[in-house]
């Protein structure tokens, strides 16, 4: 049965969360697998929701005898690999910060990187260290797949067919959902699972239209949070990671202060146009688009959405777009980071 409700009991997201331990969780679990972030959700015994988050990347360190003593006391999670000593998932972005230099990720604009050589022996670990292993073997496992995208030639069978091996070999029945249907089921239960999800993301904007949790169109544009650090970086000046560390320690859309939060603000109302562009575009072309009988939710989800002045900026590039279909409201997850994990996680528990 599906459910209707959200998930009972609030959310916890740690990075080494001690309550996920298989003998501790109800079966089902979702993996976000993300340009940027890692993230799966676990339904506790007593109902809570537990997430555990880690960035998807790591970082090559020069090792010597004191380095790896250290990693071990300090509890870092690293590798060795082809004598090249690997620092994983959130220390990287810490050492990269540190040491000004750029993390190494294994993915970029939603799909493995086929820029980065160690992608897969790094994202096998990672996906290891937020999954875990399951309770039972055969657990269902659901997973975020990109949908198409429009404006880039690449290749979702072989992204997810990786994935289903890593799941398969932990343990788990791997289940591949897009990310756009995910946020449907996470912030749209109230509205029978219909409306528009969209997952705003760092590599990729993923775009779901649903009547009653039946896809009708999706889709993904290859822009991201990334996109617009690149964008802002290059028009000001200043390192991508630099544009980054702006963006995330708190730009208001509506009132930018200097020339970057400007820049950052300008790349952001071109996303947001984009898209609606592209969603007007593919509404005309489709064949499949439902004729809803009430007007729908558009529920907007991912770390893009977290700045602030996100959804005012959407509703006013909504309201000049002559938008082809009804819509009552425009709203962000109460938990941008997690929407995504949450959502697998009720598919795979509605699944039993
Ligand atoms: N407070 C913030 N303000 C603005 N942007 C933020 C903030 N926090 C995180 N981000 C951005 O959110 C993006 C990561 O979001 P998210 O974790 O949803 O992406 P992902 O799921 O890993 O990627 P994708 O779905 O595109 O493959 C990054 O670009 C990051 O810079
Ligand atoms: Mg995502």
């Amino acid at each position: 049965m599906m459910e209707k409700t959200k998930e009972a009991g609030a959310t916890r997201v740690e990075g080494e969360a001690p309550g996920f331990v298989p003998m501790n969780l109800a079966l089902g679990r979702g993996v976000d697998i993300g340009t940027a972030n890692l993230v799966c959700a676990a339904r506790a015994l007593d109902g809570e929701t537990i997430v555990r988050a880690q960035r998807n990347a790591f970082m090559d360190i020069v090792s010597n005898p004191f380095t790896k003593n250290m990693l071990t006391k300090l509890d870092v999670h690293y590798v060795v690999s082809d004598g090249t000593l690997c620092v994983l998932g959130d220390p990287a972005f810490e050492f990269a910060n540190i040491f000004n230099r750029n993390m190494r990720r294994p993915m970029k604009n939603g799909f493995i990187s086929p820029d980065e050589i160690n992608a897969l022996p790094m994202i096998k670990i990672l996906v290891e260290s937020v999954v875990g292993r399951p309770r039972e073997s055969g657990e269902v496992c659901y997973f975020s797949i990109p949908a198409e995208p429009i404006d880039m030639e690449m290749n979702v069978v072989y992204h997810k067919g990786i994935f289903e091996g890593i799941l398969r070999h932990l343990g788990y029945a791997p289940r591949a959902m897009i990310e756009g249907h995910a946020v449907v089921f996470s912030e749209l239960a109230d509205e029978d699972f219909t409306g528009i999800g969209i997952s705003c993301g760092g590599g990729l904007f993923n775009v779901c239209v649903c009547y009653k949790t039946v896809p009708a169109i999706s889709f993904s544009i290859s822009r991201g949070g990334d996109w617009i650090d690149e964008n802002v970086a290059r028009v000001t000046g200043i390192p991508v990671s630099r544009a980054t560390f702006i963006k995330e320690r708190g730009v208001d859309l509506t009132s930018p202060r200097n020339r970057v939060e400007e820049a950052i603000a300008i790349y952001y109302r071109n996303l947001i146009t984009y898209t609606l562009d592209v969603l007007k575009h593919e509404f005309s072309q489709s064949r499949s688009l439902p004729t809803f009988p009430e007007p729908v939710v558009i529920a907007c989800s991912g770390g893009t959405t977290m700045i602030k002045g996100f959804t005012e900026v959407f509703r006013e590039e909504f309201d000049g777009s002559d938008f082809p279909l009804d819509v009552r409201d425009i709203r962000r997850a109460a938990d941008p980071l997690t929407s995504v994990a949450r959502g697998l996680l009720v598919a795979s528990i509605s699944e039993k």
